[in-house]
């Protein structure tokens, strides 16, 4: 595995997305053993980078890489995020970044993951009732007292960017990012070169679909949020199929598998990019892990990079409310 920095914080070039250990594609506890099982083997090929949140669950997924990481805290570059669980009230599910948040989230994440410091705090998702300078304040704090390493920001629009970094250097955005969603490359991606921010493209295997695993939707668990996505829906979900089987053609022809050749193309994009795949099996965080050594000529990228992006918003309605665009 090789590594790459995201401003100063050194990290395996491939992390794991620990998200759908718990939520999203299936639900909380569903094999915990296999999961913990999964980030052992990463650690032991080298992934230091993993990436959980405080509402993946809610709080379960932490809880879970608690126990995973007991005894191999100092082998990880522990990420999570804050901002979509209000504790003043109103629950999961609701922006609050203001810095009275930020102080009670920090302190469940830090005891779920049962640590004394978390290595990268994002705010998940732009809160538009508090500035974003109180909200780089506070993470500021939080980096003064020890408590958090460095700072991040989850599909924040440029102008966000420009004004947290200003009042606290922001050491990675994770947004999507893939051969299926290329949104960020025309306004996000210029400013984090600019500003040496490193980027953690989430997502980055199509939610599953760029692996070519996904053949129909009746594969999926009844809690697998994909059932009512749009892009795994009617006409969208059968040209996205094609988009996956031109990635899979050119994988045959590299010799690897079809979600390598994904991870690689990004890795192609800079030279601060993390993609953080996300699986809770042992074999497939091998074969992720491995893209670190798939190497992708100019033709294949150029090939890869004229693809058309996937058919079909990413997310339902209510989600992409939540994003800045
Ligand atoms: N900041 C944000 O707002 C945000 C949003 C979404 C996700 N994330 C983060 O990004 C991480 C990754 O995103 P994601 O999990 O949504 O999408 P992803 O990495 O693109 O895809 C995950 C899906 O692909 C499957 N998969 C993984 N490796 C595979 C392989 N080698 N072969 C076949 N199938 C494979 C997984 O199934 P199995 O688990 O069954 O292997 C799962 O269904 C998450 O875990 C989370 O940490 C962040």
């Amino acid at each position: 595995m090789r590594y790459i920095k995201l401003r100063d914080l050194e990290v395996s070039r491939i992390g794991l997305g620990a998200m759908g250990m718990s939520q999203g594609y299936t639900g909380s506890g569903t094999d915990d053993a296999e999961s913990i099982r999964t980030v052992h083997r990463a650690l032991e090929l080298g992934v230091t980078l993993i990436d959980t949140a405080e509402i993946y669950g809610p709080y379960t997924n932490e809880e879970m890489l608690g126990r995973a990481l007991k005894g191999r805290r100092d082998k990880v570059v522990l990420a999570t995020k804050f901002g979509l669980v209000s504790h003043g009230g109103e629950g999961a599910w609701n922006l609050d970044s203001s810095p009275a948040n930020i102080r009670t989230a920090v302190e469940g994440s830090l005891k779920r993951l049962g640590t004394d410091h978390i290595d990268l705090y994002y705010q998940h998702r732009v809160d538009p009732n508090t500035p974003i300078e109180e909200t780089a304040g506070a993470v500021g704090e939080l980096i003064a007292e020890g408590k958090v390493r460095a700072f991040g920001l989850s599909e924040a629009g440029p102008d966000t960017i420009r004004r947290a970094h200003a009042v606290q250097p922001v050491t990675a955005v994770q947004s999507e990012y893939s051969l299926f969603t290329r949104g960020i490359e025309e306004r996000v991606l210029p400013v984090l070169r600019e500003l040496n921010i490193g980027l953690v493209p989430f997502s980055p295997l199509g939610r599953g679909m760029l692996t070519g695993t996904v053949r129909s939707t009746d594969q999926f668990d009844e809690n697998d949020f994909r059932r009512d996505n749009p892009r795994f829906t009617g006409e969208n979900f059968r040209r996205n199929l094609a988009l996956a089987d031109e990635v899979k053609a050119l994988a045959d022809e590299v010799g690897a598998r079809p979600g390598q050749v994904a991870l690689a193309w990004l890795l192609a994009q800079g030279d601060n990019i993390a993609p953080i795949p996300g699986t809770k099996r042992v074999a497939r965080v091998e074969e992720n892990a491995a893209a670190d050594a798939v190497t992708l000529t100019a033709e294949q990228l150029d090939k890869l990079s004229s693809l058309p992006p996937a058919a079909g918003d990413t997310h339902t309605e209510a989600q992409a409310r939540m994003l800045e665009r």
